[in-house]
């Protein structure tokens, strides 16, 4: 279980609801190896240290937890981050004293709106995503939790927004990078994340697992073989710094040197 399949209140009970979503989305129609990967890293149901963990680590600023209710509600709720995820994230931004955070793939904005809380006054996130009907969602919360100001949002295909911060100079000025959107686009997000990024700035990626089928991509799953083509090409990349964790759908951080 992830935050995402959080049902009502809290982290109360958990579960069930948007774990249906959860596979069709993560995992195709392919239960069996749903249910493998998320008992060793989502977790499930039938996953009490998930759920403990989930009780003893976190804390949401009031609003934020009122978005991830509202999300809860959209029927794409799957696509939302994994809240531990998030808030491990945002802690990894803080160390680093970001001040300029980018994020490849809004939805609801519910990364967005927690890198936005903890970045200072003049911090600011560039928010990039296609739809304006998931972002819509977000937008009030923003707006209530006061860092509205914060947020840069840029409603075309991410890879024009990249391209533009890079033709308006601000190569090497970004300190955190969170790439969450398409994933054949996942090797241009990272190349121009690089470029954006400065020294001992933090790219973070989602879905590095996606589900487990990395371990044996079908040649026609676009997906797939571009995850899995990347994870292979980070692993020997003497620009970054690694890891990967078996965190969410598993979260690859690089850190630029
Ligand atoms: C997994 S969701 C992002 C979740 C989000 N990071 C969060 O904190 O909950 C992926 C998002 O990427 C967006 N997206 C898909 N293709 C895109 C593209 N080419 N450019 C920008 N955004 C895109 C989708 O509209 C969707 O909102
Ligand atoms: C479903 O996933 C399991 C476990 O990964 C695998 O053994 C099986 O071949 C998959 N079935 C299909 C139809 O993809
Ligand atoms: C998590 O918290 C809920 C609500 O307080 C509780 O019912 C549940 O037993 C807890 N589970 C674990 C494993 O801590």
């Amino acid at each position: 279980m992830s935050c995402r399949s959080v049902s009502k209140e809290a982290l109360v009970g958990s579960v069930t609801l948007g774990v249906v979503f959860v596979a069709g989305y993560l995992f195709g129609k392919n239960k069996s190896s749903r249910m493998s990967i998320s008992k060793s890293h989502s977790g499930g149901k039938d996953n009490p240290l998930m759920q403990y963990i989930l009780n003893h680590s976190i804390r949401e600023h009031p609003v934020l937890k009122n978005l991830r209710l509202r999300t809860m509600e959209d029927s794409w709720n799957i696509m939302m981050v994994a809240c531990e995820q998030s808030q491990f994230m945002v802690i990894l931004a803080k160390l680093i004293k970001a001040k300029k955070a980018l994020e490849i793939g809004v939805y609801t904005g519910y990364n967005t709106l927690n890198m936005a809380l903890s970045l200072p006054d003049d911090g600011v996130v560039v928010a990039c995503d296609i739809s304006e009907d998931y972002t819509n969602i977000g937008k009030p919360f923003w707006k209530e939790a006061g860092v509205e100001q914060k947020i840069d949002l840029r409603i075309q295909p991410a890879l024009k927004t990249l391209d533009d911060l890079l033709a308006a100079d601000q190569a090497g000025t970004f300190d955190f990078v969170f790439i969450d959107a398409d994933k054949v686009n996942y090797d241009s997000y990272y190349e121009k994340s690089l470029q954006l990024l400065r020294k001992g700035g933090i790219i973070a990626i989602d879905n590095v697992l996606w589900g487990g089928k990395v371990l044996n991509p079908a040649p026609d799953d676009a997906d797939t073989v571009a995850i899995d083509k990347l994870n292979k090409k980070l692993h020997k990349d003497v620009r970054i710094s690694l890891s990967m964790l078996a965190v969410g759908d598993g979260l690859t951080i690089a850190v630029k040197l």
